[in-house]
């Protein structure tokens, strides 16, 4: 292996200036205007692969361009998929990034772009790794197929649709998936839980008009209060939510999960400080890293109701509205959960307003047995490329595609994210660190060796 990891070190800087290439798309799935971008960073991707002698094509969707990219299929060779996406959040507020979003820079070790971490630093990483090997004559041990797609940051509509039909040249052994995080730069990780989401928006009509709140007002529910009475009864005094049935199928803690978390380097006050809250929040009984990976939340994602423009306005309004989402942990349906929801604020909504509920997307949490041989090859792997002992995550975010590889591919993922938490993933400034670009290259060299004999 040591050619291989020997050809890494060496060409270092021209993967950085590669890299510095690719995050110079702008592919920001979100925005049609950037439909241009998107397809010419695809085709730039397949180009690339080909040039490293993989088979690639760029596959047209209703939406945006899915890339494939694979070394030849061999009989008896176990076959890994490796997922990432292309797509990119939207760059805005464009004022608060201290360059150019998409001219990415290199600043103190990190490059700086969106995209950078999140997620196409990750695996512009893997498929270094397997430059390495294809260049310096080193033998693959397993197949390998790329699976990069452009709407992940959309919902990943399409590359469901694709997985459904290209289920046969898609079977394989396990799935990769880097597109979480570590919690530090010396510190690698597994992430083998993710959670869900169920989102819903509920809508309280009132008046059938904006109505003049001196002439009627006393007299008529305002939506807006009725809303806000509505959502305070979603959780109790000790941060826990009162839906009944809501944790009906929430398994507790196990003792080893819990020591596995409280494991992880964490201080209140820090975490506080760069949040910028006064006092942390949530569910009684549990530690704030057990809150925000390992137990379901409901969370207002936006409200909204009556004026907000300059000045007064003497009004009642019409209608309130909430966009809701639920983070929801292993064993919850996110259809199950929403029926508890609806049924909920159906029972507590008063007389005096009609109720308008809105079911949205929804997946149900992952979660891999860390004892799997596949998960256990993947530590060695990473032991290997850090030379440190790598941590067992649970995350709260949340990929939806995951499931679907597990519902129609039969397959589990091995989560082996490379972004750090100051990353800036969504934010302005997103970075990626160097450094992990490098290490995340050798566990790519590894994990095929640990993987292959299995
Ligand atoms: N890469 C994130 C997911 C992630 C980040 C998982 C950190 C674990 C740790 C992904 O790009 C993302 O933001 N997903 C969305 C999915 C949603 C829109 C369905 C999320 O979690 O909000
Ligand atoms: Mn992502």
């Amino acid at each position: 292996m040591q050619a291989v990891l020997d050809y890494l070190q060496r060409h270092q800087s021209r993967f950085i200036r590669e890299l510095v290439e690719y995050v110079g798309f702008a592919s920001v799935s979100a925005q049609s205007r950037h439909r241009e971008d998107m397809q010419a960073c695809a085709e730039w991707l397949a180009q690339h692969c080909r040039g490293l002698g993989l088979e690639a094509r760029v596959y047209p969707t209703e939406g945006h361009p899915i890339v494939v990219a694979r070394t030849r299929r061999r009989r008896g060779r176990r076959h890994f998929l490796v997922y990432g996406h292309y797509d990119v959040q939207p760059p805005e507020p464009l004022e608060l990034w201290q360059t150019p979003p998409f001219s990415p820079t290199l600043r103190n070790g990190t490059l700086v772009g969106r995209g950078a971490s999140d997620n196409k630093g990750q695996h512009w990483a893997h498929l270094k790794a397997v430059e390495a090997y294809l260049r310096t004559g080193t033998e693959l041990p397993c197949d390998l197929t790329f699976l990069i797609e452009g709407e992940e940051e959309v919902g990943s509509r399409s590359l469901s649709r694709f997985l459904r039909k290209h289920r046969q040249t898609l079977r394989c052994d396990a799935v990769v998936v880097s597109d979480t995080g570590l919690p530090a730069r010396d510190l690698p990780a597994l992430t083998y839980a993710l959670r869900g989401i169920a989102a819903f928006e509920v809508i309280l009509h009132g008046p059938n008009r904006d109505l003049h709140s001196g002439i009627f007002g006393g007299s008529v529910h305002n939506p807006a209060l009725a809303l806000c009475q509505l959502l305070a009864r979603v959780h109790d005094a000790r941060g826990r939510i009162a839906i009944p049935r809501f944790y009906e199928d929430v398994l507790p803690l196990t003792r080893p999960e819990r020591s596995q978390l409280r494991r992880l380097p964490f201080s209140e006050k820090a975490y506080r400080k760069m949040l910028g809250v006064p006092a942390l929040f949530g569910e009684a009984g549990y530690t704030p890293n057990e809150q925000r990976m390992a137990r379901p939340t409901f969370e207002i994602n936006g409200l909204t109701s009556g004026y907000q423009g300059e000045g007064s306005k003497t009004i009642i309004p019409a209608w309130a509205r909430a966009k809701v989402t639920m983070r929801l942990v292993p064993h919850q349906e996110p259809q199950r959960v929403l029926r508890c929801v609806e049924a909920f604020f159906r029972r507590n909504c008063p007389r005096t307003v009609r109720l308008e509920f809105q079911p949205g997307h929804g997946c149900p949490a992952y979660r891999l047995d860390p004892t799997h041989p596949d998960a256990q090859a993947a530590l060695r792997a990473l032991r290997r490329a850090f030379q440190r002992e790598p941590v067992l995550l649970r995350e709260g975010g949340s990929i939806p595609i995951v499931h679907e590889f597990k519902e129609i591919l039969g397959t589990e993922t091995l989560l082996l994210g490379l972004a750090l938490p100051d990353d800036n993933a969504h934010s302005p400034n997103e970075k990626f660190d160097l450094e992990v670009f490098a290490r995340g290259q050798q566990l790519g060299v590894w994990l095929w060796q640990e993987l292959a004999g299995t």
